[in-house]
């Protein structure tokens, strides 16, 4: 790294400013900010992003996967590029933060190492990865999949529920489904991942802290469970004789919470936050119900031992009520634990911005696990305001948010140097 003058700071004005208008982006037929993947809305604030990327000195392209990308070129062209990323689809009614802070940090790490005249020896990436939320699809981290080799050409021809394939939803996106494999990088092919996002829970709030490194993400298991009885009046039909998908649904949805909160202190949780019941109307025993089932924990064994024992108790439910059950295994997401190489280079940079900070587990999901499986990551945290997340009340500091976003830079040139120390 070529560097003149102090180390630079971002700045709190230009962050605000991008935070405030990507937030415009969003479907206002719905409470907080909905930003889904594959929507018109969605489509509009990347090529906003897009125009923000080029403004900061960016050549940007999409890849296949629908993944946008802006690059700057290093001073050594055969290196591989550090890569900074994270997405801006949104859950529904959900909040401004989650995602969106960590690329458009990315984009501000990028106007300060141009306005200081930084070069890097390593190109360095920006990258907006598609659908990180859960999708109608059934899976999530749609483009960090692509990008890990690990979007396969059955999750290609998933449907949602309006007949759409996943393949068709990429390709209306800007991507090129036919050509996925293009997305994809080798081991070696990045040069290392940081991801900046909020902690969404009570950790480092609760500890008045205003950073954290991340020492490890949870895994997250996701079953589709289809629980079929029979749509029979429900007025008429005796209580002895019914064949309600709901109540067994019901049933199985207890019968996970109880197998969550079974072993104490644990790192399992387990929640069904989606149920579709057909035919959904008052008169009529449901005849039908999905549910949506996730997983999660540190430990890959442990949700693997829930799953199964999660699954042999809803046969036995289904059995008992003369339901029948089907469950499909939509995705599974390994743990991932942070490399100490990574872990320090993340530690060293958030103790120069701040002495309050604070080494913690994500409960949450992110791109960085699927990077993991072919590049060093590392990420930071800020904290969440309140604990909150996924709701319209997500928010976080903005100081924190520049904070965030000075120890992003310093993750990046630290990087940037080890390599060429050859630590
Ligand atoms: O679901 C998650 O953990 C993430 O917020 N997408
Ligand atoms: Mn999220
Ligand atoms: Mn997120």
């Amino acid at each position: 790294m070529e560097k003149t003058g102090p180390f630079p700071e971002a700045r709190s004005d230009r962050l605000e400013a991008d935070i405030s208008r990507m937030s415009e982006f969003t479907d206002r037929s719905q409470k907080g900010w909905t930003r889904s993947a594959f929507t018109e809305v969605y489509n509009e604030g990347r090529r906003w992003l897009r125009s923000r990327m080029e403004a900061a000195g960016l050549t940007t392209r999409m890849d296949a996967a629908a993944n946008l990308i802006g690059r700057l070129e290093g001073a050594d062209s055969s290196l591989p590029p550090i890569v900074l990323g994270s997405h801006t689809d949104t859950v529904r009614n959900g909040g401004r933060f989650d995602g969106v802070i960590g690329v458009l940090a990315g984009i501000e790490a990028v106007r300060l190492l141009r306005e200081h005249e930084i070069r890097l020896r390593h190109p360095l990436e920006i990258i907006d990865f598609t659908a990180e939320e859960p999708t109608d699809f059934g899976i999530s981290t749609i483009g960090s999949k692509a990008v890990a080799g690990n979007l396969t050409a059955g999750m290609l021809e998933l449907q949602d529920p309006d007949g759409r394939s996943l393949a068709e939803a990429i390709r209306s996106a800007g991507g090129n489904p036919e050509d996925i494999i293009s997305a994809r990088r080798k081991p070696g092919d990045i040069a290392a991942y940081f991801e900046l996002h909020i902690e969404q829970g009570p950790v480092l709030e609760k500890s008045r802290k205003e950073l954290g490194v991340v020492t490890g993400i949870v895994g997250i298991l996701r079953l589709l469970l289809t629980v079929t009885g029979s749509p029979d009046h429900s007025g008429t039909t005796p209580m002895t004789l019914r064949r309600d998908s709901l109540a067994g649904a019901a049933e199985m949805l207890l019968h996970l919470e109880k197998l969550c909160r079974e072993p104490a202190d644990a790192p399992l949780v387990g929640t069904i936050g989606r149920i579709t019941v057909s035919p959904n109307a008052p008169n009529v025993i449901a005849g039908e119900t999905h549910l949506n089932v996730e997983i999660r924990s540190t430990d890959a064994e442990l949700m693997e031992a829930t799953g199964a024992s999660f699954l042999s108790g809803c046969c036995r439910i289904a059995e008992s009520r003369s339901l029948l059950l089907e469950s499909r295994r939509m995705s599974f997401t390994a743990p991932v634990s942070i490399e100490e190489r990574m872990m320090e280079i993340v530690r060293t940079a958030c103790s120069d911005v701040s002495p309050r900070y604070a080494e913690l587990v994500s409960g949450a999901g992110h791109d960085a696990n699927q990077i993991a499986g072919i590049a060093p990551v590392g990420m930071i945290f800020v904290p969440s305001r309140d604990g909150r997340s996924h709701c319209p009340e997500e928010d976080t500091d903005r100081e924190h948010i520049r904070a965030g976003t000075d120890a992003l830079l310093r993750c990046v040139t630290a990087l940037d140097t080890a390599e060429e120390d050859g630590s």
